[in-house]
């Protein structure tokens, strides 16, 4: 990739007028190397006294990266150049986990060492199981998530410090192998089973399985289709570009903050339904469906404005054509329901059903709303036997390489500045102090009284 300044250097400035002033404003223009071009306003304050206003940053770049790219038009996802479905059927968890690290596919020596580097560290350190007794049993596993992962901050001093190139990569390796130990044990927990601890011998995603669903009384079997499915679930949601959950890690990180911490804050973003908490949330909505006959009426709901209710699992800020992950994920979901003799599940139907019905629809197709990712990922967690406030759990594990990638790459970028935005102020001009007594008896927060 061209070097930042190189690049523009090349570009051909836009002019902004103000009319009121007549003063001018030459706004360079920066090339990527693939999606639309980027008008560099970072001297438009200094040069004019304004500010942009981008709420939910429609149009905004706030970083660049050469970690994953989106054409939304085109359903296109690649990372470092590879395209998500080659990925998905060529490679495994762990290959793509080294890629979005370190940008190229790992040769077969770099694999097994990449590999063995991450097993070594997939035990977590003993006092963290006293740290999940403290928790309630019913507490919803993305809670013990963000509670837990924050607290990696006070085990592994030696691995905090981001200026340190050595211990970023520490830090690195422990957070994609300890995420997954992590999200089996709150399952565990939730469900009052003791801990699983680890096996080294066996791959990521068989590993994970082994940790959440064996018992120590009874040998346990990983069937390879399984693994293979929740594998195929982790490429999937290995990264996605600057989404609220990784800018949460860039915008946490950029103060300084250790990469634990990040992660933490990233896990507390993903968990909102709009974001990776939509999984959860379709199968909440198909269990209300409930039967084939009642899909109109939530189509009707879904369209109107009136009403609160979308169809969850369905579209997303930058696709604006199917969801590439979706696809392969619709195709899992059929696997692995054939593999489990549930090819007959209700869900399934009616997610098939909605998905047609919605995609004739003309609200929806005027509006580009296409299956995402999260339309399909719950009946296959679903069927495999993981209950739904797990769901979220299994995007988290997926996503933590993409979220430590991304703050790696954030720090190593030289012009790497603390995130700071502005705003448009819309509150009270300047006044004058009014001391109790003299104010207005009236009270405007009458709620208070209302509310125990
Ligand atoms: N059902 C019905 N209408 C919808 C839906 C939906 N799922 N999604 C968007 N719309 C409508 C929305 O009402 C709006 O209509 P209008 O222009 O008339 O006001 C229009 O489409 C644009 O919606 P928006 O909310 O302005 O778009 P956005 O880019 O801000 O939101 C989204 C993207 C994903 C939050 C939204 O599509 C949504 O809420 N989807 C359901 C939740 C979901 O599935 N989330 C998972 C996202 S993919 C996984 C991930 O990356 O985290």
């Amino acid at each position: 990739m061209a070097d930042y300044e190189e690049y523009k250097k090349d570009s051909k400035p836009l002019t902004l007028f103000n009319d009121e002033t007549g003063q001018s404003f030459q706004i360079p223009v920066l090339k990527g190397n693939d999606g639309p071009d980027v008008l560099d306003i970072r001297d438009l304050y200094k040069e004019t006294g304004m500010f942009t206003y981008d709420p939910g940053f429609t149009s905004t770049a706030s970083c660049k990266s050469s970690i994953t790219f989106i054409d939304g038009h085109k359903g296109i996802l690649r990372h470092r150049g590879y395209n998500i479905k080659d990925l998905a059927a060529n490679s495994d968890f762990i290959e793509v986990c080294y890629l979005l690290l370190h940008g190229e596919l790992p040769s077969s020596t770099d694999k097994e060492k990449f590999e063995k580097v991450i097993t070594d560290h997939t035990m977590l350190h003993e006092q963290l199981v006293y740290l999940y007794r403290g928790f309630r049993r019913d507490a919803h596993p993305m809670a013990i998530m963000v509670g837990v992962v924050g607290a990696l901050s006070a085990f592994y001093h030696d691995s905090t410090d981001f200026s340190d190139l050595n211990q970023r990569m520490i830090a690195s390796h422990r957070l994609i192998a300890k995420i997954a130990t992590i999200g089996a044990m709150a399952y565990k927990y939730s469900i009052g089973q003791p801990f699983v601890y680890p096996k080294n011998n066996l791959s990521y995603a068989e590993n994970f399985l082994h940790m959440t669903f064996s018992v120590p009384t009874e040998e346990y079997k990983v069937n390879p289709l399984i693994a293979n499915a929740i594998d195929k679930f982790f490429i999937l949601h290995a990264d996605h570009e600057q989404n609220a959950s990784t800018s949460t890690v860039r915008l946490a990180g950029s103060s300084g903050a250790n990469p634990f911490a990040c992660i933490a804050a990233g896990i507390a973003s993903l968990w909102g339904p709009a974001h990776g908490g939509a999984n959860e949330a379709v199968i909440q909505m198909l269990e209300e469906i409930s039967d084939i006959k009642n899909i109109p009426e939530y189509i009707s709901k879904a369209k109107d404005k009136n009403d609160s209710f979308r169809l969850m699992g369905f579209g997303h800020r930058v696709y604006k054509n199917y969801d590439p992950r979706a696809e392969v994920m619709k195709k899992i979901a059929h696997d692995v329901l054939k593999e489990l003799n549930k090819l007959e599940d209700p869900l399934l139907k009616i997610a098939i059903e909605l998905e047609k019905i919605a995609l004739q629809d003309q609200y929806f197709i005027d509006k580009k709303l296409y299956p995402n990712v999260d339309f399909y990922s719950g009946i296959i967690l679903k069927a495999i036997g993981f209950p739904t406030s797990m769901f979220t759990v299994l995007f988290a594990i997926g996503r933590t390489v993409g979220w430590i990638s991304q703050w790696k790459e954030m720090i190593e970028d030289p012009i790497n500045k603390i995130g700071r935005p502005r705003q448009l102020y819309t509150g009270s001009q300047s006044r004058e102090y009014q001391q109790l007594e003299t104010r207005e008896k009236k009270s405007i927060f009458k709620w208070l009284w209302k509310s125990k």
